[in-house]
């Protein structure tokens, strides 16, 4: 319909590509920003290597209907991310329903059978997936029938990257060889030695400095920068919260979890029980003094700098002006493991040719990079210390970090509170990720948690406040939180508790996955104080042992009383006994009880870990329905199914 975009641009592609002189596009549905790095990943390749002139493109920034003229000589590339139960993510959505959407025989009716709409159309795919999840790479898989059916000529395969096998990147880097060569082929190009084009460009502003109120030194947006933020908040706008309160809740030694207060009093943001909070990390400064150094950056890190994409279609993701260390601390993911790709495309930029060649070797070969890289689990700047000894790389231009790190991400926790309780306080349950696997290097493994846990021991004035020397800055830019603040949005989800308090619910939640059960809890106490009649409530809690890490004991028992018996929590300690016991067996010896409350429409909730745990959970679920119901497994696994579809087996889990 040709209705104004972002930025009052054209919402169509042919002419976007036309005017700038583009013969390829990849379009990107992405909901955490994996898909968008890939397809510009995929863009820079394909212009670097073999002359393309590339762009991305957000799907929801276009309209589809001239998709049918689409010029022979030009490809459309697609890299889609298949989101919860075989969801399109939210900026796919349009897209994937102007294609059919979830009706298989839609593009079937819309095409007849030797209508081939869209015969000039070449693409390519790449889909990222979960194969903990049903419906594994759905988006690729349906898009690329749909495109199929209606005429378009795929080039290669559709590769598909499994987040739950973790193995993404090697699944996208082994897919896109044969990909390219299929493309060369058919559109004639010819590879060239890979030279390196910025897309970005900087400038060092010598007439502002870091005192000048218009550089951004972490601060996300104008509003923020000109001290006034306001609402509404979201995930391009984060609330500065207080936070209200802040405990230690293990027993342990060596683990800490955390149970924090975040008050949202006048934000404006509100929540539901069962939604989640983002929480906008910072890098620990031992790890941003770290890049500093090997990049020989420390010097000028606060110098100003303007940054701009130096064609249209580049977008820098940060607000400019800014400083290099505003941009390290608060812009890029620079704790993350160091991807293979980015490794080769490195190797150009060594100190010397000896480790240039050591590069090569690395970049190009799985098991070599795997045994050096991987297995020691080192972000980037460790690695670059790791392969120079510590010497400086200083060939490495700036906007190969700004392409090739991840924008860093807000970081989701299940709510652990009940906004009928306390709805201007969220509560959040986290264990902090531990520093180091032993052995190897010093890893800042959890970003957002170590940055609480600092939070914490700023708050509490801990005595010995980071022993680890992670020196996180806690106070924000220009010091402007103190007080002890967190940048939070809300996201809602699906997760709920049934309208109906009288409904039976039964919830398995081992470890931090217990965490919005919490909230659950609390809430049917409180209803149950009301004079609601409250159904039956069953928790099921794993955790290690019953004097470490038993999160909330005290509540318990008092949920109990306050819902006069109905709360009832199966605890499962998996290091107190000499065998293992898990919520799976909990879940088993309860068999009996657990199918009577199926049959009266419980409803059935798991939340925690994702590849083996709720997987488990699921197996033995259909294992009770099977035999207590003497209907056959397959049977049974298709009632678990349905309780899927119905939303009475709901589930928020991780990997
Ligand atoms: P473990 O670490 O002793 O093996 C919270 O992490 C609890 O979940 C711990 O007691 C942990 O036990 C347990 N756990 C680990 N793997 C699990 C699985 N596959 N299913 C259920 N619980 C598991």
């Amino acid at each position: 319909n040709g209705s104004a975009g972002k930025a009052g641009k054209s919402r169509n592609i042919l002419e976007q590509m036309d005017e700038s002189g583009k013969n390829c596009v990849v379009f990107y549905g992405s909901q955490t920003g994996t898909a968008e790095d890939y397809a510009s990943r995929l863009a820079k390749e394909g212009s670097s290597r073999f002359g393309l002139k590339t762009m991305t493109a957000d799907l929801e920034d276009f309209d589809y209907d001239n998709l049918d003229q689409f010029p022979e000589d030009k490809v459309a590339m697609f890299v889609l991310a298949t989101y919860g139960e075989g969801e399109p993510t939210d900026n796919a959505v349009e897209f994937y329903e102007f294609l059919g959407g979830d009706d298989p025989s839609f593009s079937e009716k819309s095409s007849g059978e030797d209508e081939k709409p869209l015969s000039t159309l070449k693409y390519v795919g790449f889909g990222l997936g979960n194969n903990t999840y049903e419906h594994y790479n759905s988006m690729v898989r349906n898009v690329s029938k749909y495109l199929d059916r209606l005429g378009a000529t795929r080039i290669g395969e559709a590769g598909e990257g499994d987040d739950g096998a973790g193995t993404m990147e090697e699944d996208f880097l082994s897919w896109k060889e044969p990909m390219w060569a299929a493309l060369a082929s058919t559109m004639n190009l010819e590879e060239r030695e890979a030279v390196y084009e910025p897309v970005y460009e900087l400038t060092e502003r010598d007439d502002l400095d870091i005192e000048d109120d218009t550089v951004y030194l972490g601060e996300p947006n104008k509003n923020h920068l000109e001290g006034h933020s306001k609402g509404p908040y979201n995930a391009h706008n984060p609330y500065i919260a207080p936070i209200a309160s802040s405990k230690e809740i293990f027993n342990d030694a060596t683990r800490n979890c955390l149970h924090m207060e975040i008050d949202i009093s006048g934000s404006g943001l509100s929540y539901t029980t069962g939604d989640h909070i983002a929480v906008w990390p910072t890098n620990a400064g031992k790890e941003v003094d770290r890049f500093m150094n090997i990049l020989a950056l420390s010097e000028k890190r606060h110098s100003v700098i303007a940054v701009k994409g130096l064609d249209a279609t580049a977008k820098v993701p940060f607000p400019s002006p800014t400083t290099y260390d505003a941009v390290v601390r608060y812009h890029m993911e620079i704790c993350a493991p160091v991807s293979r790709q980015f490794v080769a495309q490195l190797a150009q930029f060594s100190p010397n040719d000896e480790i240039k060649a050591e590069m090569a070797k690395i970049g190009n070969d799985k098991d070599v990079f795997s045994h050096q890289v991987a297995e020691n689990n080192f972000n980037l700047a460790q690695f670059l210390e790791y392969m120079s000894n510590g010497a400086a790389w200083t060939k490495i231009p700036f906007s190969i970090f700004i392409e090739a790190l991840h924008k860093i991400q807000p970081r989701y926790y299940s709510i652990s509170s009940s906004s009928l309780v306390q709805k201007d306080k969220i509560s959040i349950t986290a264990i902090v990720e531990s520093l180091a696997k032993p052995g190897a290097p010093n890893v800042v493994k959890g970003v957002t948690t170590n940055y609480l846990l600092a939070l914490k021991q700023k708050q509490h004035g801990d005595p010995h406040p980071d022993p680890h020397g992670l020196n996180y800055a806690i106070v924000g830019p220009r010091n402007k939180y103190d007080g002890i603040h967190v940048p939070v949005h809300v996201r809602h989800s699906n997760f709920k508790l049934p309208s109906d308090p009288s409904k039976p619910i039964i919830m398995v939640g081992p470890g931090t996955g217990v965490a919005p059960f919490r909230g659950f809890v609390q809430e049917r106490a409180q209803q149950a104080r009301e004079g609601d009649d409250v159904g039956r409530t069953m928790l099921f809690f794993g955790c290690r042992n019953k004097s470490e890490d038993f999160l909330y004991e005290d509540e318990w028992k008092q949920y109990t009383e306050d819902m006069d018996g109905k709360f009832e929590l199966v605890t499962a300690f998996s290091r107190d006994g000499p065998e293992k016991v898990y919520v799976q067996h909990k879940l088993k010896e309860r068999a009996d009880e657990i199918n009577k409350l199926l049959m009266q429409k419980a409803y059935f909730y798991v939340c925690g870990d994702a590849a083996n745990m709720a997987r488990e959970v699921n197996e033995i679920l259909g294992q009770i329905i099977s035999e207590k119901r003497g209907v056959s497994k397959q049977k049974a696994e298709e009632i678990v199914k349905a309780m899927r579809a119905s939303n009475q087996y709901q589930e928020d889990v991780w990997s």
